[in-house]
């Protein structure tokens, strides 16, 4: 989190080293390499650094920061890099071939720390990555254990990426194994949603302003909607996607952070555990899913085949490794309601599905009508409730709808925007999520990273309709055409209580 407000009392280290499990995998070339280059082009990796990468393949030094050149030059937002500059970063990565379920093999971390160790002459932070499908999670970290691995509780971390779990009982189970190995104060559960630009800005509009807070509650604002539309389908995914479905791979934890975020008290430091205890209560205080009631606040649904950009694409049911009668969803849509005095009886509309019309992430926020309406109401002259919009990607801004005069020497009424739009800088000009959440790590701040219990009360939320989604099937799957924007049940569901869904407003601006 950005480090002129965050006042707590972890210190930027002189040295660290990083151990990658899943070095040479797909999260690891898109999207861990090019925020490390990143944060190097800028100057905020700590001086003496050292990335050992590992992996099962056996490849040398040069094999390995050749393929990592490539994913760097793929995917950093920077583009391409700088030959003289990669080359002073390369010289800090190392490989090592290892397989991670082998306790024998972590002897060779063992030796990479002590040379670093007595190189630097002094305590590196240490920072074990699991960027490994989730089934080595507890391997590794028992694996650390049994080979005695450096553990120091103020120096080494252990960063978990998602999915945590995938119910309520396994996370659990993992968070009591990571627990017996790790303090909680080690552990850096990833949730990338959370160091997104325009996510972590969402604190500074609604605790920086002192106009926000007198509006933002029950008496004002009239409902809240969280959309994550993405245009793409599950692609390669296939395998991991059968066992998840999207309430796991996106509900439980990047949209209910969100909405976290936007329900949370106002914390009275940056303390990561003080902001953590506001978000766990709201998702304490959120509505108890009955059984019973599930049909009446979800939609879910699968998509068909249909046509993106000219081009055909396959139903869920058709891409690699999908069950050919799949009852997985790919769409998901939810009303939570927060029972506190802030949001009583304010719904809160959650969405988000694969292969939709468009790619938007997006927050709006509808405030109550006017109390009475003065205008002349016979030539449409009626006010138009107040929309605050936050548009989280790919197209970054903060929009409020107001009603203004028409200029003329009638009043008429027009719905105006006021847009802002981060001064022409586009998603390459802010840092990604991960760069943000890599530096957070290296200097030991816990705000952005998902606490043991913030993530199983997400999980126990969502439980009811999990199990119910499981065991009952859906008979008129796949329910929506790729490229469209969803089932029509999920219309339905917002619909009942007299609201649509919002998409971008045109005013906030494209890249
Ligand atoms: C991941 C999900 O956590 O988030 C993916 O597993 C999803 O299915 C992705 O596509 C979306 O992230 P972003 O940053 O592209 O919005």
């Amino acid at each position: 989190m950005a480090k002129t407000v965050n006042h707590n009392t972890n210190t930027e280290p002189n040295s660290a080293i990083f151990i990658i499990f899943g070095g040479t995998g797909d999260l690891s070339r898109r999207k861990i390499f090019p925020a490390l280059y990143n944060l190097f082009l800028e100057n905020r990796l700590p001086e003496k650094l050292a990335i050992v990468g590992s992996g099962r393949s056996k490849l040398t030094d040069a094999k390995y920061r050749a393929t990592l050149l490539d994913s760097v030059n793929e995917f950093s937002r920077r583009g391409k890099a700088k030959k003289e500059d990669w080359t002073t970063f390369a010289s800090k990565i190392t490989y090592q071939a290892a397989n991670i379920k082998d306790v024998g093999e972590y002897k060779a971390f063992e030796t990479r720390i002590k040379e670093y160790q007595d190189e630097w002459k002094e305590k590196p932070a240490i920072i074990y990555y699991c960027a490994v499908s989730p089934e080595f999670f507890c391997t590794i970290a028992e694996n650390i254990s049994s080979a005695k691995l450096e553990n120091n509780e103020e120096t080494t971390r252990i960063v978990i990426e998602k999915p945590f779990g995938s119910d309520l009982k396994s996370a659990q189970d993992l968070n009591h194994k990571l627990l017996t190995i790790f303090s909680e104060k080690q552990i850096y559960r990833i949730d990338h949603y959370l160091g997104k630009e325009v996510v972590q800005n969402i604190m500074a509009f609604r605790f920086a302003n002192a106009i926000m807070e007198p509006l933002w509650n029950r008496n004002h604002i009239e409902h809240v909607q969280i959309s994550v539309t993405e245009q793409i389908g599950v692609g390669s995914r296939g395998d991991y996607f059968e066992h998840a479905g999207i309430l796991r791979d996106m509900i439980q934890n990047h949209l209910l952070q969100l909405l976290c975020i936007i329900a949370m008290e106002p914390p009275i430091s940056f303390d990561a555990d003080v902001v953590r205890d506001r978000k766990v209560e709201v998702l304490k205080a959120m509505r108890k899913i009955l059984p019973g009631k599930i049909d009446a606040i979800s939609a879910r649904g699968q998509y068909g085949p249909g046509w993106v950009e000219g081009k055909k694409v396959p139903g869920y049911r058709e891409e690699a490794d999908v069950d050919p009668e799949s009852n997985t969803e790919t769409y998901a849509a939810l009303k939570f309601y927060v029972d506190n005095w802030r949001w009583q009886g304010v719904p809160f509309y959650l969405r988000t599905g694969k292969r939709l019309f468009k790619t938007a992430s997006l927050i709006t926020i509808r405030f109550k009508e006017v109390p009475h309406n003065m205008f002349h109401s016979e030539n449409e002259n009626v006010p138009k409730q107040n929309r605050l919009v936050i548009s989280i990607q790919p197209d970054m801004g903060i929009l409020l709808q107001l009603e203004s005069k028409i200029p003329g020497l009638e009043m008429r009424l027009n719905t105006v925007d006021m847009v802002f739009d981060y001064s022409g800088k586009t998603r390459s000009d802010a840092p990604e999520a991960y760069e943000t959440l890599l530096l957070d790590i290296i200097s030991g701040d816990q705000t952005l990273f998902m606490r043991a219990d913030q993530v199983e009360a997400a999980w126990e939320l969502i439980m009811p309709v999990l199990n119910s989604w499981e065991n009952n099937k859906v008979r008129n799957f796949p329910n929506y055409p790729a490229n469209s924007w969803g089932p029509e049940n999920a219309e339905a569901l917002i619909a009942q209580d007299g609201f649509h869904w919002f998409n971008l407003p045109e005013n906030i601006k494209k890249e």
